[in-house]
């Protein structure tokens, strides 16, 4: 049947993972979806890097604002980052082509995803983000979909796997913030901009996206009451573990009756919970629904493998005519009725 013709913006870590397993799964990927996934054309700023993968089969277009439009694109995936610019810039291009987008790119939803899924539904195509939170985990189409009986009580979390290695390394090793801080940028484990990830930031991004599926509200980032790792120190670490509890850098959403309320704090938490068991650069979000009770999803949160993972369960969906919903509902119905609320309780 009918190839779905993919084209790919972004051959970084992700991109060049999603480029793998599209590459090495393909007969696997076409029995499950019932028809070839395609990758027609490829963009990147350097077309000489070595990354990896073989690119010879594939149109280059130095411009992914090109590569969107180009009429051998059925679906377009953004995979570059960045909150605006090129990824902004393609991710309109495509959708007011009417195609659809995939995007791993937290920063871009949590800034522009409500008027994204808006223009997506004006052509009657979406955007699909699975990557864009916790990585490998399948966190979105848990709460989108295997939740859509339940009323979402709250959605909690490690959201970022940097901070949780800081801070377990602070914990294990017994060093300052600063030596550990400096252990996990020469390690290659900090964003470019390692501000985004000790400041929360990128964790809060993740925050706002789940919060809009959990409770049918427009993405907040704005409203989310944040705090990074930062002031976090050994001291404190220290007391913490004396008392029986973990510090993390968590992130929680529920709605209270004053309230949307969103947070992305260090917090404590007791050291025999899960949340206090989890180690390293993993992820973990916990999920309460008023009738399934809570669940726990655990995982790598970044990575070529995990993430790429991702990015390939959107694209599979897709190839199956399966859009799925928009934050949890149609944006259009999306409410900004909740006031977000940021005092302390
Ligand atoms: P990388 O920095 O590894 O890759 C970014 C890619 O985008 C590079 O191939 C780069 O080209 C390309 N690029 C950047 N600017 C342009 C431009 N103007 N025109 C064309 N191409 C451009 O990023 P990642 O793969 O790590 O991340 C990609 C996205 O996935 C981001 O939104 C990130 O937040 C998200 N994400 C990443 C995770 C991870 O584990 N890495 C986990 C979850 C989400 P070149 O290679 O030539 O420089
Ligand atoms: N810097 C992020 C993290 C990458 O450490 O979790 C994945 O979003």
């Amino acid at each position: 049947s009918k190839p779905l013709r993919l084209g790919i913006a972004g051959l970084g870590t992700v991109g060049a993972g999603v480029v793998q397993i599209l590459r090495k799964q393909a007969a696997l990927l076409e029995t499950r979806t019932g028809r070839p996934l395609v990758i027609t054309a490829v963009s990147a700023r350097s077309k000489e890097k070595d990354r990896g993968v073989n690119l010879s089969s594939y149109a280059w277009e130095n411009d992914p604002v090109a590569l969107a439009k180009r009429e051998d694109v059925d679906v377009f995936v953004e995979l570059m980052g960045g909150e605006d610019g090129p990824a902004k810039d393609a991710t309109d291009a495509a959708l007011a082509l009417g195609k659809d987008v995939i995007t791993a790119n937290k920063a871009m939803l949590a800034m522009h995803g409500q008027a994204l899924a808006e223009a997506a539904e004006a052509k009657g195509s979406v955007i699909k983000y699975e990557a864009a939170v916790a990585g490998g985990i399948p966190v979105i189409k848990a709460l989108g979909e295997g939740l859509a009986g339940n009323q979402i009580t709250r959605v909690m979390g490690v959201m970022n796997g940097s901070c949780n290695y800081i801070l377990t390394r602070m914990e294990d090793a017994g060093l300052p913030y600063a030596d550990v801080f400096a252990e996990a940028d020469g390690l290659g484990y900090l964003e470019a901009d390692p501000q985004l990830d000790v400041g929360g930031i990128d964790a809060a991004h993740k925050l706002a996206i789940l919060s809009s599926l959990a409770f049918g509200t427009q993405v907040n980032f704005a409203g989310i009451e944040l705090e990074g790792i930062e002031r976090v120190s050994i001291e404190d670490i220290r007391a913490a573990a004396d008392m029986g509890y973990k510090i993390k850098l968590l992130g929680v959403a529920q709605v209270t009756g004053r309230g949307l309320e969103q947070r992305m704090q260090p917090c404590l938490v007791p050291d025999t919970s899960p949340l206090g068991q989890l180690s390293g650069g993993t992820n973990m979000i916990v999920l309460e629904g008023d009738a399934v009770g809570q669940i726990v999803l655990r995982g790598a949160g970044a990575g070529a493998g995990p993430t790429a993972s991702a990015v390939l369960s959107d694209i599979c969906d897709i190839a199956r005519g399966y859009r799925g919903p928009t934050f949890g509902q149609p944006a259009t119905t999306l409410t900004a009725a909740v006031p977000a609320t940021s005092q302390r309780p």
